[in-house]
């Protein structure tokens, strides 16, 4: 596979090495790899990816008791909006709530039309309020980018003003995209694939993440 290399002219592109990631990486690509097994794996990446997306969340001090002193320690300052797109973003729920569990949980439903590629909204459980002040986009695949566009234009229009979008593989054409409309914008992955075929899928990719991960898609 020729490596799209993360940094240049892509400043705002973190693409995991951390060879647990790379690990792992390989048994969600691999077709012998069942729902199951698929589903723990998206789980175990999220919380690795998560990890990394969060090390510059805000921390306020605050005061302890250990059993041997009292002392001083941190807590997050920052309120977490995770927003997973439906389908394939749920499937990042539960590991980024582990980390995070305060954080709150804003689903949006996005499906990509097969025909024209562009995204379709069908779901928004987002509050009137703008109530959080980091919101993180869960999903498994950025390919054209176009559903990760519109994620973040709802979310902009809400009030939301810090925004990172946690993606599992990442195309280039998807890439350059979310980060031509919105430079503002972080985008943590676990790999950044070589680009996208006629039907709009990344290769080498994973094929369906949404199918792989529900045992649906026959
Ligand atoms: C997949 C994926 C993203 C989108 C990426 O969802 O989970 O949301 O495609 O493609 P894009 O970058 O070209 O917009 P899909 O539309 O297959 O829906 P699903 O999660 O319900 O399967
Ligand atoms: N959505 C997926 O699930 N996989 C791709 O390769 C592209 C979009």
């Amino acid at each position: 596979m020729s490596d799209p290399s993360p940094s240049v002219d892509r400043p705002n592109l973190h693409v995991s090495d951390h060879p647990a990631v790379l690990h792992k990486l390989a048994i969600l690509r691999s077709t012998s790899t069942e729902p199951k097994k698929f589903r723990e794996i998206v789980r175990e990446l999220s919380w690795l990816l998560g990890h990394e997306a969060l090390a510059d969340a805000r921390l306020r001090p605050i005061e302890i008791e250990t059993p041997i002193e009292r002392t001083q320690a941190f807590e997050l300052a920052d309120r977490i909006g995770l927003v997973p797109i439906l389908r394939a973003g749920l499937g990042m729920v539960d590991a980024m709530l582990e980390l995070m569990p305060t954080a709150e949980v804003w689903h949006l439903g996005l499906f990509r039309d097969e025909r024209t590629l562009r995204p379709v909204e069908y779901y928004n459980k987002l509050p009137d309020q703008h109530t959080v002040d980091l919101c993180l986009i869960l999903d498994p695949m950025l390919a054209t980018g176009g559903s990760a566009t519109a994620a973040i234009e709802v979310l902009k229009r809400w009030g939301a003003i810090r925004i990172k979008l946690i993606n599992l593989i990442a195309a280039p054409e998807g890439v350059d995209a979310v980060l031509a409309a919105h430079p503002d914008v972080e985008i943590y992955c676990a790999a950044l694939d070589r680009q996208l075929n006629d039907k709009g899928y990344i290769m080498p990719g994973l094929g369906d993440a949404g199918d792989r991960q529900f045992g649906t898609g026959h």
